[in-house]
């Protein structure tokens, strides 16, 4: 009976959270990732009172972040993803201080008065969808925390020892550790709840069904969602009933891909691709194009879905772009590959303010010191989503189209996605005198714009565009102008507000309309270099 019952409620579940949103919902939009202590503080608070290296709260809420929304909606995002909102270990600080991050999970049907009350999570949800945008947030099952290998279960939700893994070190070589043993040391330690117990699966699916309602969550980030077994995701994601983007860290594409599927995750965060923008683009680095080419393909080859996967360049655990990287138009050409490539771009917050912090806990800074300031990085931010957003609009099959690789060098590449060709380099802010001359899909004399400069640029003779670098190596997005009206870039008149795609059917007319339709279409894409200088590609 109580089987039948629980049945019932979630088929109710089901069918009473249409409104979440799916995988598709998702695609065309952009996320802004908070850490829910670092992002504003109230009025009359202390505003140079926040070291991370103290590893202790700040004083940062649900209220402070529904506050001040306008910085993130004014950049263009579609989306925020906020820390874990459920309570925390409460108890005397730990070597590695305390629980500010949300990560360090007592009982998760309770939520973190820390950080407010269920009313003001409430106000942040209605006021992101009065918006137009979306809430994603982060949750816990895999582990708790605790401070010794043999916890006092009772502040836990579940408080049998058999609903925990017994504590063993994880071996990384082994897949069963991987997901068995605790994550954590013996100073922390994480135990593991066992999400192969039927009495422990039924109470994390009542949970998550009734969180997601109750807050009305578009979204769910999963962490550590290698260290549980894949057969726990598709009922814990089917009772949530929203988009679920799992934290697999992994670089390796054939383990990481293993992770998206019906019999798995909708998505997961893009360490595969984050480890290879690293390779790629950082300065001083490998600068290894190949390692993000090879990437792409091979990803292409394994995802169920490249185009769901989550693009970043930093987030909570590993460090600043600007900690492994000191040129600015590294940052940049990076940022425009996340963008312009297949995948949902997340933004960590700070990242376009120029935080430059090393992994846990320098990577956790307090925004405010910034004044939230209208830097190049977040006005780049601001730009490539007002493009992104259009494309997503205006051309409903451009986020579900897969990126194509045009051409490579030891010093950049080209890539197409859709409408749009966007051009790379890894030769940082130092002007050269380089041109590089692009074989565009476009007839000759197509009037097209670089968006990120708005300079203009027409198409010569054999579909070819040069692009040069006498103001240093920077990114390129370029699109025929007919293309962009309505855009909100470079002049473009635009509404500059996300709107659901309506139609891949009504974007295809558009495009066939077109002059050069038939140019893009049917042309083979390749470029070349025309070099006054320095050989670059
Ligand atoms: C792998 O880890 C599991 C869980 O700790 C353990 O039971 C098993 O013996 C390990 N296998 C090997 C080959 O070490
Ligand atoms: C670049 O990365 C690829 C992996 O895709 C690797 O095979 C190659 O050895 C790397 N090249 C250098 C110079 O490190
Ligand atoms: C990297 O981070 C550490 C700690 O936050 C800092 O001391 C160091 O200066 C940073 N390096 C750069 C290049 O910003
Ligand atoms: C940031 O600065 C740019 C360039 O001056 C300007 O166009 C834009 O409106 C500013 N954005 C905000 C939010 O002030
Ligand atoms: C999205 O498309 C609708 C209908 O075609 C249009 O009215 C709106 O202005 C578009 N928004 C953007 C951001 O392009
Ligand atoms: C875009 O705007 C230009 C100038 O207003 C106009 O000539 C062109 O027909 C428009 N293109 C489309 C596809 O609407
Ligand atoms: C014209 O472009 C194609 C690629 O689209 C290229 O293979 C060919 O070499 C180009 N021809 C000339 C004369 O540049």
């Amino acid at each position: 009976m109580l089987h039948v019952v629980r049945q019932l409620l979630y088929f109710a579940a089901l069918v009473t959270s249409v409104s979440a949103a799916s995988a598709d919902q998702w695609r065309g939009r952009s996320i802004y990732q908070i850490i829910t202590d670092r992002y504003a503080l109230p009025s009359g608070s202390d505003f140079n009172a926040c070291d991370p290296k103290d590893q202790t709260w700040c004083g940062g809420t649900w209220n402070t972040i529904r506050e001040n929304l306008d910085y993130i909606q004014n950049a263009g995002f579609t989306a925020i993803w906020i820390s874990p909102v459920s309570q925390n270990y409460e108890g005397p600080r730990t070597a590695y201080g305390d629980a500010y991050h949300g990560y360090w999970i007592a009982d998760v049907t309770k939520l973190n008065d820390r950080f407010g009350t269920s009313d003001d999570l409430k106000a942040l949800s209605d006021e992101l969808h009065r918006r137009g945008m979306y809430l994603m947030v982060d949750v816990v099952v895999n582990n708790v925390m605790a401070t010794s290998t043999t916890p006092d279960l009772s502040t836990f939700l579940f408080q049998d020892e058999s609903q925990y893994h017994t504590y063993c070190p994880i071996d990384w070589t082994n897949d069963t550790s991987i997901i068995d043993c605790w994550l954590g040391d013996t100073t922390v330690t994480l135990p593991d709840v066992n999400t192969q117990d039927p009495d422990v699966v039924s109470a994390y699916q009542s949970w998550i069904t009734g969180l997601v309602q109750e807050y009305n969550i578009d979204g769910l980030r999963i962490d550590a969602a290698k260290h549980v077994n894949t057969d726990f995701w598709p009922k814990f994601c089917g009772a949530g009933g929203v988009f679920c983007i799992g934290e697999v860290f992994d670089d390796d594409v054939g383990q990481a891909s293993q992770y998206q599927g019906t019999d798995a995750l909708d998505s997961i965060l893009n360490y595969p691709i984050y480890d290879a923008l690293v390779s790629a683009f950082t300065i001083p680095g490998a600068l290894n194009i190949s390692a993000l080419t090879d990437k792409v393909a091979q990803s292409q080859q394994m995802f169920k879905d490249t185009t769901l996967l989550g693009n970043f360049l930093e987030d909570q655990d590993v460090p600043r772009w600007g900690n492994l990287s000191v040129d600015p138009q590294s940052l940049y050409n990076a940022m425009v590959y996340n963008w312009m490539s297949d995948g949902i771009p997340i933004l960590y917050y700070g990242q376009e303010q120029g935080f430059h912090g090393n992994s846990d806990p320098y990577n956790r800074e307090p925004l405010w010191p910034s004044g939230y300031a209208n830097t190049t990085a977040y006005q780049l931010v601001t730009k490539l989503n007002t493009f992104r957003n259009f494309l997503v609009n205006g051309t409903g099959d451009w986020a579900t189209t897969k990126m194509e690789i045009l051409t490579q060098s030891e010093y950049g590449l080209g890539f197409r996605k859709g409408n749009v060709v966007t051009v790379l380099t890894n030769i940082g802010s130092p002007p050269k005198d380089v041109t590089i001359a692009v074989y565009t899909p476009w007839e000759a004399s197509t009037s097209t714009t670089e968006i990120i400069s708005c300079e203009k640029y027409a198409v010569g003779s054999n579909g070819t565009i040069f692009v040069d670098y006498s103001a240093g190596g920077r990114p390129a997005v370029f699109m025929p102008d007919v293309l962009l009206n309505s855009s909100g870039v470079c002049g473009f008149e635009g509404p500059n507000q996300y709107v659901e795609p309506s139609s891949a059917a009504q974007a295809v007319s558009a495009a066939a309309a077109a002059p050069w339709a038939r140019v893009v279409m049917g042309a083979v894409v390749g470029f070349v270099m025309a070099v006054s200088g320095v050989l670059v590609w």
